[in-house]
């Protein structure tokens, strides 16, 4: 386990490129996979998570390949034609990789069975069994419905009508892969709107998608509707910069001062750039240059200067477009004047680990003031000034989570002792490249 002391940085500025949207990675891999044809992809995520998936689709038949310039080529193994694997399916770190294939192999006349690390292992999956048992699949879960557990595919599955319990793009997902190997359509109806690059891509693979609006009990509904046994045409995939990963440098280039950071080809898909509206709502000083359109999806270079950010209430609605990046926003909000109040952030409990209680501790031990409800975290702000950083001898535990090992390492930043990271190995589960991006952007 690698520990690591993040201390006081110097302005951050130059220009760095983030990598490939890890959400888009995964289903580049998946889609491409599924038609049959080569596939090429560039600027894919080459992070842990979205090789388990490349390397999960070789098991299932599809070959993948990647050449010296860094383009991946996929010659997919054809809807309904996926293969049995003769070993596990290791998902390590990964629950889209996870939750996504279960669909996948839902509606394919195959068994296979999933497992991960210690931190996938404790992760909910009744959330996916539950719709694709309705659709006709089969599931030996672990205890609590969590890995390793084994699916056996529905062949022909059922087509559903499910409406999300949760505001989860990977439950959403996972029907809708189910529903495009599934006789008639799959509908799912979303109360909240989650990321959409599933509907998105499949739609450019050549699977026909309906997106409507319907008036539900609490407001608008998305009803999504796939027609199934679709014919997925290869396609040449330009995956854009992660708007997740671009977070940790966007709220370090706030905070630090003096800087004065260029973050360029950061994906701005309205479902994912909640973080980018919260922390211009704190005052950050956050410009989108050269605004364009990478792979369907709007893009833009981030110019990103060091601000005076004061605390808000962040608006509980915001949450879906910005599930994964409140790690990154608690540092923000420590380094704010006055108080951050957050809420409706249950979800938060059951990702890579229960993000606020190891945000709140590992903050906690680095001398910021906070209190932890149970669905959100309240903040009290230095107004600028570093924080303590952790005490000698003593770590913050990220419990095999990428995101709180690399908030913390932003937090480091502005402290005056330093923030020592238990272990920064998780990092390279989605940004390989964030310790060498942090050197070269603060040297
Ligand atoms: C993802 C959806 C989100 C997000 C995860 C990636 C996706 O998970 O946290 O990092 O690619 O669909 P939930 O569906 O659990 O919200």
């Amino acid at each position: 386990m690698p520990n690591q002391t993040f201390t006081s940085s110097a302005a951050l500025s130059g220009k760095i490129r983030v990598p490939g949207d890890k959400s888009i990675s995964h289903r580049s891999l998946m889609f491409a996979g599924l038609a049959v044809g080569e596939s090429r992809i560039t600027g894919l995520l080459e992070g842990e998570d979205v090789l388990a998936t490349a390397a999960a689709m070789r098991q299932l038949g599809a070959d993948i390949t990647r050449n010296d310039d860094g383009e991946w080529r996929v010659h997919g193994a054809g809807l309904g034609s996926l293969l049995e694997p003769h070993q596990a399916l290791e998902m390590g770190n990964s629950g889209t990789s996870t939750r996504l294939m279960m669909g996948l192999l839902a509606s394919h006349p195959i068994a296979a069975t999933f497992t991960g690390d210690a931190s996938l292992s404790g992760r909910p999956m009744n959330r996916v069994i539950t719709p694709l048992s309705q659709m006709g699949a089969s599931f030996e879960a672990s205890k609590g419905g969590t890995l390793p557990l084994m699916v056996r595919g529905a062949s022909p599955a059922v087509p559903i009508t499910y409406r999300l319990p949760v505001a989860s793009a990977q439950v959403k997902s996972a029907v809708l892969l189910a529903g495009l190997n599934t006789p008639g359509i799959t509908r799912v109806i979303e109360p909240i709107a989650t990321r959409d690059h599933t509907e998105r891509m499949l739609t450019g693979f050549g699977a026909t998608l309906e997106i409507g609006e319907e008036t539900g009990a609490n407001g608008p509904e998305r009803i999504i509707a796939i027609h199934g046994e679709a014919d997925l045409k290869p396609q040449n995939v330009v995956v854009p910069g992660d708007p997740s990963s671009a977070a940790f440098f966007i709220v370090a280039a706030l905070i630090v001062p003096g800087s004065d950071l260029l973050i360029e080809n950061v994906g701005l898909n309205t479902t994912r750039a909640g973080i980018v509206t919260v922390l211009r709502q704190m005052g950050g000083q956050i410009e989108e240059v050269n605004p364009r359109e990478v792979g369907g999806e709007p893009v833009a270079d981030l110019c990103v200067r060091h601000s005076a950010l004061t605390g808000i209430d962040v608006d509980p609605a915001i949450v879906p477009s910005m599930v994964d990046e409140f790690p990154v926003m608690f540092v923000a909000a420590a380094l704010a004047k006055g108080t951050t109040r957050t809420t409706g952030l249950e979800e938060l409990r059951v990702k890579e680990s229960d993000r606020l209680s190891t945000m709140a501790n590992a903050l906690t031990l680095a001398g910021v003031s906070l209190e932890e409800n149970e669905d959100g975290l309240i903040i009290q702000g230095t107004g600028g000034d570093p924080i303590p950083g952790t005490p000698n001898e003593a770590s913050v535990e990220t419990r095999l989570d990428h995101r709180i090992a690399m908030a913390m390492a932003i937090a480091g930043l502005v402290s005056r002792n330093g923030v020592c990271v238990d272990d920064t190995a998780p990092i390279a589960t989605s940004f390989p490249t964030f310790m060498d991006l942090l050197s070269g952007a603060s040297a």
